[in-house]
């Protein structure tokens, strides 16, 4: 957990790199240090280019008054509970009773009693102990049903046996609103029987650069279908605003989620910056809100990212004055795990500056959380928090508990449904998954019109996705990054394999599972299914478009060679560059992550027991699909003679277009790692900055000469020339980070193999106090640090020495090299002053390599 935090904490370093006029310049600029706005700031007039809206669940003035009969019995420490969300693996019962925790959730990969395998009675169990602690009221106070949310993101998939739908990127390639209605009602229906109320879902991401890990989890790089599907989604999951059902029954409340432009940060870095005008925010990324809000969605949830430099955690302006006010919503914003502590001035276990800004629910899953209640507590009692926030959170809380009948509803195993383990995996669920996968499936090519083929066939099935059901459920799949399970996790599912060899048995033919594509008897075709493996937030980014599977290539050419024919089913989060792979394949479908009914892939590719088209391949591809593997955004008006397919292209059965050989060029340009990369030599090269994270967690990008922040001041000295160097001192009053760090990733792996080092001169003018760590980042929980400690503690006091640090150890160590984005940086909480010179990453350096 330590190593998490600290690597978060110079995660969110990244945000304010590139910000237009904060890199430094050459020669000297004498201003002060510029902190980009840590309150960031309520502008009093909203933009005309955001729409007028309401909610479409009116304001019953019957509620308004419950709550004000509430919130008048409520003491402070009870209010403070309310806004705080707690996390199944970090609090008890007893603590949401003690501190009046208003909710509770399970992140990706949490289970009640630690159980992987938890049944449906014990996620009714769980929830029925924390609704009871809720609700105990011996020692005075006032009784609030608690509300636990999930992310049910592609079905209820943190439970075993649960229908996993296709995710969300498959879903936009059908093309279907009245689909994402039926998904939405299924999913809910799964998470009530477990006892839950509130689903994470849907996220409205309109992703531009698909190199973003979470690429999958957006319909659509097109706003206009992430507006069509979001309401839909919506109503689905909460009921149809207005109606008799409306979170009653089998309905639970939704959330829109990550407000605001998740999708759109610079060079698709998960929690990084979306570096655009308001117009752009308002046309690209907001749009699924607007559909999300009119059909009543009752929580959004606040982005890790920012706008401008600013995290959107303490955006006022976006939070309050644009959702709250002008979008009419009236629900509460909850935060994104733990994602305040990255507001300027912030920690994980105290930020005002949130709450000040809209922010009405702290996510806060860290075991300090207690330290934050108390902190919250503190600020609400001094007024650091007005009386006035304080209730008007609170206020939107109790709306959607009292909205989704939380009070009447009694503990959650005596609700309709509750433990109704025939929900789960349901088959009328499963029915409707299996419709999915059929209508997202995209026809790449068919030449020849290899498909559909015949089931009575001798058919080999091959590629590690063929009978893989967690890498076609991909990420956020029982476990956060879909990693780690067995096809024995899924209860139920059917593997693609599966599915092939059900139709193709049942018509006299047979199907071969063979991973590697051996065979015995030369089959009639291969059906190959491979692709990238599962992967969510953070873990999830790459650096460039390529689809990095050789192993798979030569297993297509290998059975291509042998005179077979072979249809590929690409498994893949995002748009790939898999040009080598289509020219290896007859006939090539992009299957996405279909999740549990790999059934509905054999529904299309063959013919039915007549030999008639079955189903046709409906799918368009609602993201460009890239002509080379080099990191550009391609999306409709951006980029587009850069698609290999565009947006909107899929085959059907009706068309007969042969996909010539595609280019194999990659366009990756491959550095021979001879030359040396500068990163720092009298000023930070592009694309870095100089930027420092204070002793009281205020990023700065330092622009000027000399900067005094808390616990730390930098300066510019002259060593050689002229403010060549940067002297650094740290005065031990907290820990401070100082380093060199950007908004895009540089590959330094052609380093490796050439003993490359990263290599500074460093002069130390009072040794540590205590542990320095020298450190490299490639992103949010990626990167690796050494001690310098020793070294630095040795170093001959004033005068200058070379270190080198060696990148394979580093690499050891977690960093990933095609990935970085700052490749030096140095952190410690002791005292210490020292200065540096000429940072750069070189081909065998002329110093003795270190390896801490
Ligand atoms: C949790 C996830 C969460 C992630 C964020 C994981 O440990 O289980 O739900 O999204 O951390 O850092
Ligand atoms: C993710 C959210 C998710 C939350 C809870 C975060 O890390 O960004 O999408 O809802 O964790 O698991």
């Amino acid at each position: 957990m330590r190593k998490r935090i600290l690597l978060g904490v110079i995660s969110g370093l990244i945000a304010g790199a590139g910000l237009a006029g904060c890199t430094e310049q050459n020669g000297a600029q004498k201003l002060t240090a510029e902190t980009p706005s840590s309150a960031a700031g309520s502008r009093a007039e909203v933009s005309t280019h955001w729409p007028q809206l309401t909610s479409g669940i009116a304001k019953d003035p019957a509620v308004e008054a419950r709550i004000d009969a509430l919130l008048a019995k409520m003491s402070t420490e009870e209010k403070v509970g309310q806004m705080i969300q707690v996390e199944i693996r970090t609090a008890t019962p007893e603590d949401v009773r003690q501190y009046h925790i208003g909710s509770i959730l399970n992140g990706g990969g949490a289970f009640p009693y630690d159980n992987k395998h938890a049944s449906v009675a014990d996620w009714v169990a769980l929830a029925d102990e924390y609704y009871k602690a809720s609700m105990d009221t011996r020692d005075g106070g006032v009784a609030i049903p608690m509300i636990w949310g999930t992310d049910a993101v592609h079905g209820h998939n943190n439970v075993i046996g649960a229908t996993l739908f296709p995710h969300n990127i498959a879903l936009g390639a059908a093309h279907n609103p009245e689909l994402m209605r039926k998904i939405g009602a299924a999913t809910a229906a799964e998470v009530r029987a477990t006892g839950i109320d509130w689903v994470f879902a849907p996220t409205l991401a309109v992703v531009r650069d698909d190199r973003w890990g979470r690429t999958y989890e957006s319909y659509s790089e097109d706003p206009d279908l992430v507006r069509a599907y979001g309401g839909e989604m919506v109503e689905g999951m909460q009921g149809a605003a207005g109606s008799e059902n409306l979170l009653q029954g089998k309905h639970v409340i939704a959330t829109a989620k990550h407000f605001l432009a998740d999708g759109g940060t610079l060079n698709g870095i998960d929690r990084g910056d979306a570096v655009i005008s308001e117009e752009e925010l308002v046309r690209l990324h907001a749009q699924g809100y607007f559909s999300a809000i009119e059909s009543g969605v009752q929580t959004v949830m606040a982005s890790f990212s920012s706008w401008n430099g600013e995290k959107m955690h303490g955006h006022k302006y976006l939070l309050t004055d644009v959702l709250k006010n002008r979008l009419g919503f009236d629900g509460f914003i909850v935060g994104d795990w733990a994602g305040h502590q990255f507001v300027n001035g912030c920690s994980n276990v105290s930020c005002p500056q949130s709450v000040n800004a809209g922010l009405d629910m702290f996510m806060a899953p860290d075991p300090s959380w207690k330290e934050l209640y108390k902190n919250t507590l503190a600020q609400a009692k001094s007024g650091e928090i007005s009386a006035e926030r304080l209730d008007d959170a609170v206020r939107r809380i109790l709306r959607v508990k009292i909205r989704a009948g939380l009070f009447e509803a009694g503990a959650p195993s005596s609700r309709a449904f509750a433990a109704d383990e025939s929900l789960i995996g349901a088959p009328e669920h499963r029915a409707i998954a299996r419709q999915a996968v059929r209508e997202s499936l995209v026809l790449l090519k068919n030449n020849d019109r290899l498909l559909p083929l015949a089931r009575n066939q001798r058919v080999l099935v091959a590629g590690d996705g063929a009978d893989n059901i967690g890498k076609q459920a991909g990420g956020w799949s029982i476990t956060w990054q879909g990693t780690g399970n067995q096809n024995s996790d899924f209860p139920g599912a059917t593997s693609v394999y599966g599915g092939i060899a059900e139709v193709v048995q049942a018509a006299g033919g047979t199907a071969e599972l063979s991973v590697d594509g051996s065979f015995e008897q030369k089959p009639d075709v291969a059906i190959v299914v491979f692709g990238e493996d599962p992967y969510a937030e953070m873990q999830g980014d790459i650096s460039n478009l390529q689809y990095k599977g050789a192993g798979d290539l030569a297993l297509l050419n290998n059975l291509r060679e042998q005179g077979i024919p072979v249809v590929s089913l690409f498994i893949t989060g995002r748009p790939l560059w898999v040009n080598p792979h289509i020219n290896a394949s007859d006939a090539f479908a992009v299957i996405w992550q279909p999740g549990t009914e790999g059934a509905g892939v054999a529904d299309v590719i063959f013919r039915n027991a007549d030999g008639e088209v079955n189903h046709d391949f409906k799918g368009k591809l609602t993201f460009s699909w890239p002509n080379d593997a080099q990191p550009t955004v391609r999306n409709p008006g951006e980029n587009e003679a850069l698609a290999q397919f565009n947006f909107g292209y899929g085959l059907n059965y009706g068309s007969s277009v042969q996909v010539a050989a595609l280019s194999e060029q990659s366009g990756l340009k491959v550095s021979d790692g001879e030359q040396a990369l500068a990163v720092f030599n009298g000023r930070a090269l592009d694309p870095w900055s100089f930027q420092v994270m204070d002793a009281a967690n205020n990023l700065s990008v330092i622009s000027s000469s000399v900067a005094k922040l808390s616990g730390i001041s930098v300066q510019s000295v002259d060593r050689k020339v002229q403010e060549d160097s940067r002297r650094l001192q740290w005065n031990g009053e907290g820990n401070a980070v100082a380093g060199f760090f950007a908004n895009s990733r540089t590959d330094l792996t052609s380093y490796l193999g050439k003993q490359g080092a990263l290599v500074f001169d460093v002069k130390v003018d009072a040794a540590p106090s205590d542990a320095v760590s020298l450190g490299m980042n490639c992103g949010m929980d990626c990167g690796a640090e050494q001690s310098i400690t020793e070294l630095l503690k040795d170093a001959a006091p004033g005068e200058w020495k070379t270190v080198a640090v060696d990148l394979q150890c580093l690499a050891d160590a977690g960093a990933k090299l095609d990935m970085v984005l700052s490749p030096f940086y140095v952190r410690t909480a002791g005292a210490l002053d020292m200065t540096v010179h000429n940072i750069h990453i070189a081909s065998k350096a002329d110093a003795d390599i270190h390896c801490g």
